[in-house]
């Protein structure tokens, strides 16, 4: 049998308004008044109705989070930044996982459409622009994450990945490596394709230096361990001198493989570089050099910029934040 406010505000002495003054605005509500209404609602055990409250507000108090990739801690990194950025302003996240997968993501977005959810943070698998545009239009504004919006039509916050692959084949040729590979992929994934792109430009300009690429398919550690035995089947000549992994996940898979095969050393005969800079680079066996992309920060900035959009409304101002990466030099290549 499901509580009413009614009775909580029988039971406390009080009008129902000063109960939903408790639950809403507290700070509007004398403190003993407060503690006795918070009181009968644990003696009745009473639950708010947020899908009434959401009826009567038309949204509810939740962002709709869809994340590449649950078990990457650059994306948990992120989701911390929004949901601490959420609950300054009283809201929520619900955290959708697409696992690189359009039909699970768009399950998400109909899921959040449905919930009228206050707002949808997106890292998009592919181009998503349609969808996301019907979204928009149909009234919950949407910020794309780690994936700029280049035609304006969307606000975003994200990293020039472009520089971050320049900065680590840079770093790469200038300790001296002039056989690179770079280990990524699919190549489909806009964030693979712009640190590829930035790698082949730093490479193009140091003269000797090459480029090889080890397309995976996933950028995970599995991908990374399977290219790292895929390397040691090679004779010594036939491998490369650098190792540029398109994240630290596959990064760590690589290292992984070197590291038990034992014969090969890091970074003596391979120099090893990710991205993204997640904890677990700087513990790894032979601790990881990365380009740090401030995961948290992209977080907590989309949801200012979905707050700023959620208040604005349709003709809201669209903005594209893009921050830059820090190379982060370590072990593995010689730090
Ligand atoms: O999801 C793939 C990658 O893109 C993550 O590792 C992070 O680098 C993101 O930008």
């Amino acid at each position: 049998m499901t509580v009413s406010v009614r009775e909580v505000a029988a039971l406390a002495k009080v009008s129902v308004g000063t109960v939903s003054n408790v639950m809403n605005r507290p700070e509007k509500v004398s403190p003993d008044t407060v503690e006795r209404v918070q009181a009968a609602i644990r003696t009745l055990g009473f639950v708010r109705n947020d899908a009434a409250r959401q009826l009567r507000a038309g949204r509810s108090r939740s962002i709709g989070l869809v994340v590449l990739d649950v078990g990457n801690p650059f994306f948990t990194d992120l989701a911390r930044g929004a949901e601490n950025r959420a609950a300054e302003a009283g809201l929520t996240v619900l955290l959708g996982n697409s696992d690189d997968d359009e039909e699970r993501e768009n399950a998400y977005l109909d899921l959040f459409e449905e919930q009228r959810v206050h707002g949808v943070l997106i890292s998009p698998i592919g181009d998503a622009a349609d969808r996301l545009a019907r979204l928009r239009e149909r009234g919950t504004p949407t910020v794309l994450l780690d994936r700029q919006s280049d035609n304006h039509n969307f606000s975003s916050v994200s990293v020039d990945d472009p520089a971050g692959g320049y900065t680590a084949a840079r770093h790469l040729l200038e300790i001296g490596r002039r056989r690179l590979a770079f280990v990524g992929g699919p190549v489909s994934l806009q964030q693979v394709t712009d640190r590829l792109a930035g790698a082949r430009l730093a490479v193009a300009e140091q003269p000797g230096a090459t480029l090889e690429v080890i397309e995976t398919a996933a950028l995970s550690v599995l991908e990374g361990r399977a290219a790292g035995e895929a390397l040691l089947a090679r004779a010594a000549t036939a491998r490369p001198d650098a190792i540029f992994a398109a994240n630290d996940l596959l990064a760590m898979g690589v290292l992984q493989a070197l590291n038990m095969n034992g014969q090969v050393l890091v970074p003596g005969d391979i120099a090893l570089i990710g991205y993204d800079d997640i904890a677990f680079a700087s513990a790894a066996v032979v601790p990881l050099s990365s380009v740090r992309q401030p995961s948290e920060l992209i977080g907590h900035t989309a949801v200012d910029l979905l707050l700023r959009e959620a208040t604005e409304g349709a003709d809201a101002e669209h903005e594209q934040i893009v921050f830059q990466p820090e190379l982060i030099v370590r072990a593995s290549t010689g730090g």
